[in-house]
């Protein structure tokens, strides 16, 4: 099949980001958006695209030139007469998507290609709304579209093996790469982030930590590219919650229900940065994608001159090493006077957790508590601050100003099982290990789409593989016992990985 021409009806955030991508790969683009505004606001979004390209040096001017002159703008769905393939972008709404097939049914060649690029719904359902389902294939690209390199190619049992091919030929040329999945819920790279995500709005409403330091705990602490609540505010929070709405149907709990806060801020027209503002504000300046300025606390107190360190995994055996013996090397190497023995009159109390946590056991015993902090070392340069339910104001502002003196960026967040870091990270690991025991990707597959559709450094099975499956099945242990959410409990596969110390990313590898 020889793909030149292209429609793209709907040019929001997504729409727009792939008419770019067509147009960059030379293909002559009609951008179809009924609503006057929406073709405004698409066609700026752009624009200022192919701008920021052209000034960062990636484009030359009249490569821009002819890029913009390939995108033309029409009004209805009329126009797509001559095109090879037309990709739907419209809201994620069954019968809306349904409907727009049904008149390509009326406009289109026989022989061109229609692709959907849903993020949740079946792409079965929305084929089945076309006179010819056999040339209907799911093209999902990840935003931004210029920017991320992963297309799910989306196949039901009626695709004609020979779209297949020509989409993914297509999505290669564009220099993007196709990874072929099945038609269920989310395909593989939302059905594992929106959770994720999901999970950080449940942080954020239950007050166990900040929105700036759930984001910090995922950039620092994990690596991550963006913090999942900057990044909901990326995808927009109203497709979120679609997409999650789709995923809550088909695999239900908690993962899957969506955060009611994510559904407020959605009904109040809070839906991310196209709107202006989701759960941070964006100047029209500033909308773009990016990264979000999180604000530093000002002034700091004088960090303590003596503190007292204890050990909570000696105190009560909560499993994991919780790296008493680094803190302690940072505090000596700072020049405050350190002890170990809780008699000693100290200005702070510093217990030393694992991931599990568990401050508040420690702090009791050592008859301390008002004056004592958690402290986690989650990776270099990242700590985690967990004041229990007596720790003082000053305390708490101690606790602040020695891990500011040492050097370590801080998130602060409530003394839970997984804490910050771990909450984030191993419910999501979990749900990477259910997708491979359920037999839908192998390890490669999830890797490869957290990769090239979200930007991750490594894929979570490789996370997995680095972190320990023990200490992934340890800390979810302590997470499931804590909350008695059974989305938290160690599947059996991640206990075998652990108990017959198999890697999760293949055999040799560790
Ligand atoms: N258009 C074109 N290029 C863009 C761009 C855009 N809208 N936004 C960023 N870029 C380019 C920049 O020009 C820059 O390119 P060079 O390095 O070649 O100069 C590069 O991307 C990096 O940009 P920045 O330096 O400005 O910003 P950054 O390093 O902070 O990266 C980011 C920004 C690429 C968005 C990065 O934060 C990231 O990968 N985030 C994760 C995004 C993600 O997870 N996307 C998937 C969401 S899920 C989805 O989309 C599916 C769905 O169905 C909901």
């Amino acid at each position: 099949m020889d793909i030149r021409e292209v429609g793209v009806i709907g040019l929001g955030t997504m729409g727009a980001g792939i008419a770019e991508v067509f147009a960059r790969g030379g293909l002559v683009v009609t951008a179809v958006e009924a609503d006057a505004a929406a073709l405004d606001r698409g066609l700026t979004a752009l624009s200022a695209s192919l701008a920021r390209a052209e000034s960062r040096g990636k484009l030359a001017a009249d490569e821009r030139a002819r890029i913009a002159a390939l995108i033309r703008p029409a009004p209805s769905i009329g126009s797509l007469a001559g095109a090879d393939l037309v990709i739907e972008v419209v809201p994620e709404r069954l019968p809306v998507k349904r409907q727009v097939l049904a008149e390509l049914d009326q406009v289109c060649r026989p022989d061109a290609v229609i692709a959907t690029n849903t993020s949740s719904l079946s792409v079965t359902a929305i084929a089945a709304g076309s006179a010819h389902p056999g040339r209907v294939v799911g093209m999902h690209f990840f935003n931004p579209a210029p920017v991320m390199a992963l297309v799910e190619v989306v196949t039901t049992v009626l695709t004609d093996p020979a779209v297949t091919t020509a989409v993914s030929e297509l999505a290669a040329s564009l220099g993007k790469t196709p990874v072929a999945v099945g038609d269920r819920a989310g395909f593989v790279a939302n059905a594992l982030l929106l959770p994720y995500l999901n999970h950080a709005v449940r942080l954020a409403e239950t007050g166990h930590a900040t929105r700036e330091d759930i984001d910090t705990a995922a950039t620092a602490g994990i690596g991550l590219p963006m913090g999942p609540l900057a990044l909901l505010d990326l995808i927009g929070l109203d497709t979120s919650l679609a997409i999650l709405d789709v995923l809550d149907r088909e695999f239900g709990g908690t993962r899957y229900t969506p955060a009611p806060l994510l559904r407020r801020l959605t009904d109040a027209g809070r839906t991310g940065r196209k709107s202006g503002g989701g759960f941070y504000d964006y100047p029209a300046a500033a909308r773009g994608p990016g990264g979000t300025s999180t604000g530093e606390n000002a002034d700091q107190p004088a960090p303590p001159g003596t503190v007292t360190l204890i050990d909570a995994t000696a105190t009560a055996g909560s499993g994991d090493p919780a790296g008493s013996g680094d803190l302690a090397g940072l505090i000596a190497a700072a020049g405050i006077n350190l002890t170990r023995n809780p008699v000693h009159p100290t200005d702070l109390v510093v217990i030393a957790l694992g991931p599990a946590g568990g401050a508040l056991g420690p702090a009791l015993a050592a008859d301390r508590a008002a004056d004592a902090v958690g402290v986690h070392l989650a990776s270099p340069g990242l700590a985690e601050l967990v004041p229990t339910a007596l720790t003082s104001a000053r305390a708490l502002a101690a606790g602040r100003a020695l891990l500011a003196r040492l050097g370590l960026k801080v998130v602060c967040c409530a003394d839970r099982p997984g804490l910050l870091v771990g909450a984030l990270l191993y419910p999501h690991l979990r749900d990477a290990v259910v997708m491979v025991a359920d037999g839908y990707a192998r390890p490669a597959d999830v890797d490869a789409a957290m990769t090239l559709g979200c930007g991750y450094p490594r894929g979570p099975m490789r996370m997995l593989a680095e972190v320990g499956p023990d200490r992934a099945v340890g800390v979810l242990g302590a997470m499931h016992a804590g909350y008695g959410d059974p989305a938290f409990a160690p599947p059996p596969l991640l206990t075998e990985y652990a108990m017959a110390g198999l890697s999760p990313v293949g055999r040799g590898e560790r």
